[in-house]
């Protein structure tokens, strides 16, 4: 997954590039680059790392053109290198391009080039889109490019500028996410809206199957057939300082503090949209739940809300998964998709093999018009704002009160069930307070090698999760596992030096959770362990104890999981890692 940009105005494009791409870094890291039509002139310059590596080399560089694309890579096709960096361009150095996606079909596209005498400079999809585009140019960018979509396949957002027309961006969208910015006497093309907004808040999301012609002076819009297509433009109410870091050493910490802005933003959403589904889940004869990562474990909560809340059956399905097994969907099933992102390529194409098979589908996403929203039957929206940490924590809280929500929202005690959520936003107030406990544990065990995670019940998606993010941003080996199931193998792994985390609120699996720490113990095993406040008993048996607030039992997984995401950062930037960017990492993943 990579991020693409695009400017042209009055203004230099080159500073207005590089801004944009620093804030579309969290998409993808390996490499970045930008080509600017200079005079009479494409300039291109790339480098292999992170984006300050390409500022640093560019810094003093007398560019002053005025269009100019972008772009910065997560390796899909052929490795982290400068030949495979972006922008690619044609044989004669006149036509630019840089792509987020896949292009299915390009090394048949590229034999042909070749028996046509192109040489190809790099290993990757994307210079055949350049070769095509030049191959099809007659004096109109635009007609070049329709004719080249008509022969790519899979998922691709690309730009490309020309020497022969200065001052046009020609942008395509398919299955890969592109928006506009639309400004005075300058426009803009990006991968998604943090990029842009600095210079903008009006932007019109494009849809699959569309491409736009930009210049200076205006946006026009067509389908892949040419005919002119007319889209609505948005007002972002995003500003850019809740996309900066506001004062937070990371994004990762400043968006598990603002965790109680994006359940409590998601509920009034909620509330305040009225009828967010015109149908019962219990219309269905199975709710399948389908999602990838955080967003998944999301899901494993959201399951026992809807069984014991509605009395749905209810299935959770890794959309990589869901994809290729045989499982039996119909018009009797609602499959929702999770995903902050509504970009993952998993989940999206998973929604629509259900739809093919005639479910009804509902997207559950935290990005408005992104493919996941917009290929869906019908949508529901978290409203957790822009994400830039690559590990979920702000989105996922966002997602437990959206399936909560749509848990409660047909249960005779509904007004109770709400009073309990609108509670949560500053339950979580509350064990932020104690983030500094948290920090005191991490600096204990941050040079462990293995942890394990357990919970049961509610507590066991949690510990699925707290898990996730301790690997993905640490690095370190971390397993979530069922606490009744420890016995039956994982018990073999306790000793001295495997930390156990285990999730323990007085629900209706506390006192087998609190023979599982027993077991633990007995084999030497340290336990840190996630309890309500006052507990004793756990703090006995635990060497460490992160409190929450006494809560319902069905209101504690908003809670628990705080003290996880709070252990795996601390735990991560005190290691000194780059915690918004983990390596091998990409804020969304739109390859399979
Ligand atoms: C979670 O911290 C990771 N960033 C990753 O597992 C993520 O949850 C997953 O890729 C799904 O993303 P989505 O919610 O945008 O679909």
């Amino acid at each position: 997954m990579c991020g693409i940009i695009g400017y042209t105005g009055e203004e230099s494009a080159l500073p207005l590039l590089l801004g944009g791409l620093e804030r579309l870094e969290y998409r993808g890291y390996d490499s970045a680059g930008v080509a600017l039509i200079e005079g009479k002139k494409l300039i291109v310059e790339k480098r292999v790392g992170k984006i300050r590596e390409l500022v640093r080399s560019l810094w003093g560089k007398p560019y002053s053109g005025k269009t100019g694309i972008g772009h910065t890579r997560w390796a899909t096709h052929g490795a982290p290198s400068l030949k495979n960096a972006h922008p690619h361009t044609d044989s004669r150095n006149e036509f630019a391009v840089v792509h987020n996606g896949i292009i299915e079909n390009f090394l048949e596209i590229r034999e042909e080039l070749k028996r046509e005498g192109i040489r190809f400079r790099s290993e990757t999809d994307t210079e055949v889109i350049a070769h095509l585009i030049a191959r099809s140019y007659r004096g109109d960018l635009l007609s070049a490019v329709l004719e080249t979509v008509e022969r790519l396949k899979g998922a691709f957002a690309f730009a490309v500028i020309t020497v022969h027309e200065p001052g046009r961006i020609v942008g395509v969208k398919q299955g890969s996410p592109l928006v506009v910015g639309i400004g005075e006497g300058e426009n803009f093309l990006a991968s998604d809206i943090p990029a842009i907004l600095p210079y903008t808040r009006k932007v019109i999301t494009l849809s699959d199957g569309e491409v736009v012609d930009i210049t200076p002076e205006g946006v026009n819009i067509y389908d892949f057939y040419g005919n002119p297509i007319t889209k609505e433009i948005m007002i972002v109410p995003w500003d850019i300082v809740s996309a900066e870091r506001g004062g937070f050493k990371h994004f990762m910490l400043k968006e598990i503090h603002e965790q109680p802005k994006a359940v409590g933003d998601t509920v009034r959403g909620l509330i305040s949209s009225g009828e967010i589904l015109p149908f019962s889940l219990k219309d269905f004869r199975r709710v399948i739940l389908i999602a990838c990562g955080t967003s998944y474990h999301a899901c494993l909560v959201g399951k026992f809300w809807m069984e014991k809340l509605v009395g749905v059956p209810v299935e959770v399905v890794y959309a990589s998964e869901f994809r290729y097994a045989d499982i039996p969907v119909s018009d009797k099933d609602l499959v929702i998709g999770v995903s902050q992102s509504g970009e993952t390529i998993d989940t999206k194409f998973a929604m629509n093999m259900a739809k093919e098979k005639g479910a009804t589908t509902v997207a559950l996403v935290n990005v408005v018009g992104s493919s996941i929203d917009r290929e869906a039957d019908h949508s529901v929206y978290t409203h957790a704002g822009p994400e830039i940490g690559v590990a979920a924590t702000k989105t996922f809280t966002a997602q437990l009160a959206a399936l909560y929500y749509l848990s409660l929202r047909e249960n005779p005690d509904r007004e109770t069930l709400i009073g309990d959520l609108m509670q949560v936003p500053s339950l979580i107030e509350t064990v932020l307070e104690k983030a500094e406990e948290v920090e005191r544990i991490a600096e204990k065990f941050l040079k462990k090698k293995n942890f394990l995670y357990l919970g049961r019940y509610l507590n066991y998606p949690i510990a699925l999760e707290g898990a996730l993010k301790l690997k993905e941003i640490s690095y370190i080996h971390a397993e979530g596992y069922p606490a009744g199931e420890m016995k039956h193998g994982p018990i073999a792994l306790i000793d001295e030096n495997m930390p156990v985390v285990v999730i323990a609120p007085q629900d209706r699996v506390y006192e087998k959770t609190l023979s599982n720490i027993e077991e633990v113990r007995t084999r030497k095993g340290t336990v840190v362990s996630v309890g309500f406040e006052g507990d004793e008993r756990l703090r006995k048996l635990s060497s460490d104890l992160m409190e929450i607030p006494h809560v319902p039992e069905d209101i504690t997984p908003f809670l628990t999981v705080v003290p996880l995401q709070l252990l795996a950062y601390f735990i991560a930037s005190k290691l000194g890692l780059d915690v918004d960017q983990p390596r091998n990492l990409a804020k969304t993943v739109t390859v399979e």
